[in-house]
């Protein structure tokens, strides 16, 4: 629990009242107004909760100004060079770093999910072959509920434990099948012999008509890509998790509500947007009619893959990914894409821009990954699914983190009505 450090005093009408002050381990002081309308009878009025602290939690921590992001204290620029995804997947849900063998238990686990019930492969055939996939996984998903039923009760530690050992494991395999679904391609079955992001690889890409062989450095950028989104604190999915499980609601119910608000263009679909964005912008000659338009108070459109609410520096995740597109790219051999020129003009001319300059705007994580997976073959519609996929893990654990919080409540928000006060009905021959 956090310590009170000291006290705030607000004033109002007269009367004084003490708001208690809560310091974190690092990061800005909280003033803490649980009994702020019990005792003042005031509600608090932030919408976009620019200014609050939701909840308390030791998974993630941001430094917006430094540009600094933290894992359970180490920081993204580590992990992403010396670590992987599943030790990272264990470094959030248990907070500490695992021994070898703890690794090992772990991976096994982790393996031996991924495979779905087989009565999902007809739940699929229910959807459209042109659904785009992460609609496809929002359904699969949320009927997961209806298909592991030993793994719902949200208050046997056993079963949260399961539930979050198949969501981690099984998300890869929905999301390739996703994919595989929208081609036209049968169902590739994950294989135990792969690891975490070569098995996704394969699930996607390969066919049974031919061997298909994974480039390990592909494995490794696609392995990257997964810890670069692991978590990211409260942002909207994540909080959306943690409101749609303050209610009890099963695990699997809970993170299609987060893969559904990540699906949004500010959030998770920025990806996908961004590289829709530099298709239609097409040549580098037409970047400052888009940027133009960015500026436009009356035009509704934003430079996708730019700005963040929290980050008002850098992104350290889009400097990790720069690093790695600029790999991968190396490694495909691909100089020459119209796209990646229009991305690195557009990335030049918005760093010197005033306009972007003054209000903070750098590209963020999502401006190079599309690059990166569009190199590596997938389709803009497999950009978001592949965000929700690894994002999975740190919804989890921030959904058990709350499931254990003893200060635990349901998510239960106020408003500052401005609607009619109360009137008489009005009978339909009166009106
Ligand atoms: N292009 C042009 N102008 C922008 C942009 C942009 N991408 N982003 C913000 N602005 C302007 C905005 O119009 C506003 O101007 P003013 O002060 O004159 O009204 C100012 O900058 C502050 O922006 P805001 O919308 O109040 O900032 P926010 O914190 O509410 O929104 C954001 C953050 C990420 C939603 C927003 O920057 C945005 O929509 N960016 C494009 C979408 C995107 O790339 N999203 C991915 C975020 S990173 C991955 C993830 O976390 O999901």
């Amino acid at each position: 629990m956090a310590e009170t450090s000291r006290v705030a005093t607000l004033t109002l009408d007269g009367k004084t009242y003490e708001l208690p002050v809560m310091s974190p381990s690092v990061g800005p002081d909280v003033l803490d107004i649980r009994k702020l309308y019990a005792q003042a009878d005031v509600f608090t009025f932030d919408p976009g909760f620019t200014s609050t602290a939701a909840c308390e939690s030791a998974i993630t921590y941001i430094d917006g100004d430094k540009g600094e992001l933290l894992y359970r204290g180490y920081p993204i620029e580590q992990l992403a060079e010396k670590s992987h995804y599943l030790e990272v997947c264990y470094l959030l849900l248990n907070g500490e770093l695992p021994n070898a063998k703890q690794m090992e238990d772990f991976e096994f686990r982790i393996t031996r999910h991924t495979m779905l019930h087989e009565q999902i492969h007809n739940f699929f055939r229910g959807f459209r072959r042109d659904s785009h996939p992460m609609a496809t996984m929002v359904g699969v998903v949320g009927a997961m509920s209806a298909f592991y039923h030993d793994s719902l009760d949200i208050n046997d530690p056993w079963q949260r434990e399961v539930a979050s050992m198949r969501l981690i494991a099984k998300l890869p395999t929905i999301a390739a099948m996703a994919y595989k679904y929208s081609i036209g391609q049968p169902f590739v079955y994950p294989r135990n012999d792969l690891d975490y992001a070569s098995n996704f690889l394969h699930m996607c890409f390969s066919v049974p008509a031919e061997p298909y062989h994974v480039e390990p450095a592909l494995a490794k950028a696609m392995d990257r890509i997964f810890t670069l989104h692991a978590d990211h604190e409260q942002n909207a999915s994540t909080s959306t998790v943690r409101l749609a499980g303050s209610s009890g609601a099963n695990p699997f119910a809970c993170i299609a509500a987060g893969i559904a608000c990540l699906w949004g263009p500010a959030h998770g679909g920025a990806n996908q947007a961004c590289l829709e964005m530099l298709r239609e912008i097409g040549t580098v000659d037409r970047i400052p009619e888009f940027i133009a338009r960015a500026k436009d108070k009356n035009d509704p459109f934003k430079l996708m893959g730019f700005g963040h609410r929290v980050y008002k520096n850098f992104d350290p995740r889009a400097k990790v990914m720069k690093e790695s597109a600029d790999e991968v790219l190396e490694l495909l051999g691909v100089h020459n894409n119209p796209l990646l020129q229009v991305a690195k003009e557009l990335e030049k001319i918005a760093l010197h821009d005033e306009y972007f300059i003054a209000k903070k705007l750098y590209p963020n994580v999502d401006f190079y990954s599309g690059i990166i997976l569009e190199a590596m073959g997938f389709p803009t519609a497999m950009f978001t699914p592949i965000f929700a996929l690894s994002r999975t893990v740190g919804w989890i654990s921030q959904w058990k983190e709350m499931i254990g919080d003893p200060q635990g409540k349901i998510g239960r928000p106020r408003q500052l009505y401005t609607g009619p006060v109360a009137r008489d009905y009005v009978e339909v021959a009166d009106r």
